[in-house]
């Protein structure tokens, strides 16, 4: 079924820290958004974030790209509710809840019971089979992967994923929509991490096994991967960035999809997480810190900048 060429409403469900950067994206590009979680901390979280965060409202207004008016229309755009029927008059819904199948394939019943029978549904799964989570929709030709970059607001590419049953016109519709609100669309078939992660996970897993080997410390590999390769982050100053806790669980469903041990979770990484190290601090709220603060090193972006190397 192909939809007209307009979005009102969307829905976010799940307001972590994708979810956040979704809502704060379409709220600033002028949409109206409900954004819901099962957990009131997240909500009130959420909004501190959109306001408040590292890439906040309060930051592009310091920064003069917004005025004060404009930042409370966008506030007011923005609706977080624990509610799952307020989806019911949206046209798109994205998922990003946590990385887990099972987690995953109930929401997207629940969302997909509730919304419009023509209404996009779009997961922000980073490693999931988009085939598998349509199996929990009404209407699998409106279902789609649309995978987000942290942070949303800022980063470009939007991975929009064609399971088996996504309707072409349906994926061709969103990738013209997407790219009149300012993102660069690729398209990928479903297949376990899709393009994105699928690189960006083996190099972050084989980053945290050198770490754990004593190969190097985090700063020198990163730094290595930014002036020996040209990234413009490394994969331990990326894995803090993502959250541990999500490399982690991403790590697992690669795992579980494919049965291949080269994506087994690195002990280490294990370890953190159960230590409570789930990621940088100033973006995963009540983290003990990431990689980087486990090691006690200073970002490898910040020792490159404090030294004037251009990259
Ligand atoms: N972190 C990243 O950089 C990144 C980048 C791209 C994609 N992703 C993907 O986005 C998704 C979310 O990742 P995240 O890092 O934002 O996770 P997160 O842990 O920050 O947030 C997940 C949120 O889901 C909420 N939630 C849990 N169960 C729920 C339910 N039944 N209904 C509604 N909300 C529920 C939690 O309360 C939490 O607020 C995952 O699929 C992840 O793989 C993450």
């Amino acid at each position: 079924m192909k939809p007209e060429l307009k979005v009102g409403k969307i829905g976010v469900v799940g307001f972590g820290l994708m979810g956040t950067q979704i809502t704060q994206f379409f709220a600033q590009q002028g949409y109206e958004v409900v954004a819901v979680d099962v957990s009131e901390e997240a909500l009130k979280r959420g909004m501190d974030t959109i306001i408040n965060g590292k890439f906040g409202l309060k930051r592009l207004l310091e920064r003069g790209k917004i005025n004060e008016g404009q930042m409370e229309e966008i506030l007011e755009r923005i609706k977080t509710t624990k509610d799952f029927t307020e989806l019911s008059d949206t046209d798109m819904v994205i998922e990003a809840v946590y990385e887990d199948l099972g987690l995953k394939l109930k929401v997207l019943r629940e969302i997909s019971n509730i919304v419009k029978s023509d209404a996009i549904i779009g997961s922000n799964t980073s490693t999931i089979s988009i085939t598998k989570l349509a199996s929990a929709v009404k209407n699998p030709e409106n279902f789609l992967g649309i995978h987000f970059f942290n942070p949303a607001q800022i980063q470009k590419l939007v991975e929009l994923v064609k399971g088996l049953l996504t309707d072409s016109e349906v994926l061709e519709w969103v990738k013209e929509w997407f790219a009149q609100t300012g993102k660069v669309p690729i398209v990928v078939n479903d297949s376990p991490g899709f393009a994105t992660s699928r690189l960006g996970l083996i190099l972050g897993r084989e980053a945290i096994l050198m770490v754990q080997e004593g190969v190097a410390t985090p700063q020198d590999i990163d730094i290595g991967m930014i002036l020996g390769y040209g990234y413009a982050m490394g994969p331990l100053e990326t894995g803090d960035l993502v959250g541990l806790d999500t490399r982690l669980r991403s790590l697992q469903a690669m795992y579980e999809a494919t049965g291949d041990p080269k994506w087994a979770p690195p002990r280490l990484l294990i370890q953190l997480v159960d230590a409570g190290y789930i990621g940088d601090p100033s973006l995963k709220l009540g983290s003990r810190g990431g990689i980087y603060e486990y090691f006690g090193q200073e970002r490898a972006s910040q020792v490159l900048k404090k030294m004037g190397v251009r990259r």
